[in-house]
């Protein structure tokens, strides 16, 4: 499917974060980053990832990240995401990436989501590769499952997949950006400066390989993720936001029975959740939804998103809210 270009290359591409609304948390194959299920999830506008590779033929491998040149386990990651693009391109050219996101990375909102979308799109040109979506999707699944999602806009799903070598393992729009134009996410920030959570990759896994509820958690899934494109098509909030709190909340259950506990939420979070639910039973509609960390997430419609985003940053420990519409997929920039 991939067609060489000829031109040698620098390709600069942008991504946006994405927030599962049924979420992916288990593997089938961790070598491959199979997931063990499908998910189902939302891409938003304002936390974008630009990147661009430079094809930099006899010299190692740089990435420079915000201005700060990466070494390490950073350097590492994206080296051995760029050797899967090089072995498909027959090359053994270093690269330069360069990339900055449009947030703070110290939000603690920093996504490999963003990040690795962004990476397959402008490694693939920079090296000379014209993938599918669903050849590239399933590339940027290799770093990060949930990048998978993230070359897409709107609402998007990730298909598990049954082939050993997980070429059917990639994402799909399934309505975008402009799809359902009154939604939105309130973002809380909880606890900036709090110690580092465990990492998503090894929660899963350590739940996976420890927890006596991951068996019942992969079993919400199918019909969760019916329910939900059930709930887009129709344009229900309501019942696409009892999904999404329903899966989160059953995530992080499988994770808190894990031996030991893999514990993502703070006093603010467990209060944000409180707060999101008494406003709804108050009759402001919103739904939260938690990932990998303490933050708090609400999807609500635009008229509920200010009064929901100024009840949240009311809670201690809740270090700033900001509000995100439905955003774009990934796309090459000039
Ligand atoms: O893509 P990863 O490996 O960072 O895992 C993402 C895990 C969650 O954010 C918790 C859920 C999801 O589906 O995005």
């Amino acid at each position: 499917m991939s067609e060489a270009d000829p031109r040698p290359g620098r390709a600069t591409a942008e991504a946006r974060t994405n927030i599962a609304l049924v979420k992916y948390w288990g593997k089938r194959d961790a070598t491959l980053n199979l997931p063990a299920a499908g998910s189902l999830s939302l891409t938003l506008d304002g936390l974008v990832t630009t990147t661009t590779v430079e094809r930099t033929p006899g010299a190692p491998d740089q990435l420079v990240l915000g201005g700060e040149p990466q070494t390490g386990e950073p350097l590492l990651r994206v080296s051995r995401f760029l050797d899967l693009v090089r072995a498909r391109a027959n090359t053994s050219d270093g690269a330069r990436v360069t990339s900055e996101n449009s947030f703070p990375t110290a939000s603690g909102l920093a996504s490999s989501a963003s990040a690795f979308a962004a990476l397959a799109l402008a490694a693939t040109r920079a090296f000379g590769l014209k993938l599918a979506p669903s050849e590239l999707s399933a590339l940027a699944r290799r770093g990060s499952g949930s990048a998978a999602r993230s070359l897409f806009g709107g609402f998007v799903e990730m298909r598990p997949g049954e082939r050993p070598d997980g070429a059917d393992a990639y994402a799909e729009p399934i309505a975008d950006e402009r799809f359902w134009p009154e939604l939105r996410m309130v973002v809380a920030v909880v606890g900036g400066g709090v110690p580092k959570s465990v990492p998503s990759r090894s929660g899963m896994e350590h739940t996976a390989a420890t927890s006596p509820l991951y068996a019942g958690w992969l079993a919400t899934v199918a019909s969760d993720l019916a329910a939900a494109r059930a709930a887009i098509s129709a344009r229900d909030l309501g019942a696409l936001g009892e999904v999404a709190e329903r899966s989160a909340l059953a995530m992080h259950a499988s994770a808190l029975a894990a031996r030991p506990a893999v514990l993502y939420f703070r006093g603010a979070t467990v209060e944000a959740i409180h707060a999101v639910r008494e406003l709804r039973a108050a009759g402001v509609e919103g739904y939260a939804t938690v990932d990998a960390g303490p933050h708090v997430k609400v999807l609500c419609r635009e008229s509920a998103a200010r009064v929901i985003a100024g009840r949240l940053a009311e809670i201690p420990g809740v270090t700033s809210t900001f509000v995100c519409a439905p955003g774009a997929g990934a796309r090459l920039r000039p």
